[in-house]
């Protein structure tokens, strides 16, 4: 299957001069859909990962049927204001303008075995702040997988230095 037909290029959005990467033809097509989950499945399903995180909105879409289907935990990190329990916060760099994510205290342990979830792979801000989080909790990463990775952009560059070995299913 070629995904990146189900990948749709909206310019200047949500700004002039940013191309928005809108995924909504994959979900909306249950093959292409499916598609994704087992290419994720295949690659990650002997990784080792105790729990799977994933990013607040569009990381959930593909991280938590993958924690179900690995049958390990799904660690939702979100955006501020949505956790209730203790959080513990990160700002970092977005395509556009800067952000905040947060994960509850709890939901990583030291010595967790990590695989990161999201959809897109940009400047790599979003995945950066997820790494920390996840170091900060002491657990450690021993996956991070994209449906997309930008190849334009620093997030390949960001990813090697944080020391994260990340993949991706298109570019
Ligand atoms: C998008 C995308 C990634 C992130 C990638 O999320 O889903 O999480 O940007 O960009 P980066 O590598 O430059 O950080 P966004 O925060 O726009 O929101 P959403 O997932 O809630 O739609
Ligand atoms: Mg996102």
């Amino acid at each position: 299957m070629n995904l990146r037909h189900y990948v749709r290029d909206i310019p200047d959005y949500p700004k002039k001069g940013i191309t928005f990467y809108d995924i909504t033809p994959i979900l909306s097509s249950p093959e292409a859909f499916q598609y994704v989950m087992d290419q994720l499945y295949e690659k990650y399903k002997n990784c080792g990962a105790d729990k799977i995180v994933a990013a607040d909105a569009r990381g959930f879409i593909f991280g938590a049927p993958l924690a179900l289907r690995m049958g390990v935990p799904f660690i939702p990190v979100r955006k501020p204001g949505k956790l209730p329990f203790k959080n513990r916060c990160v700002t970092y760099d977005l395509e556009y303008g800067s952000d905040t994510l947060c994960m509850h205290v709890d939901a990583v342990d030291p010595g967790d075995k990590i695989l990161m979830i999201d959809d897109l792979l940009a400047t790599g801000g979003t995945a950066e702040g997820m790494v920390q989080l996840v170091k900060e909790a002491g657990g450690e990463i021993v996956g991070c997988g994209f449906v997309i990775q930008l190849g334009f952009l620093d997030g390949d560059k960001v990813m090697k230095a944080a020391g994260v070995d990340h993949d991706f299913l298109i570019e």
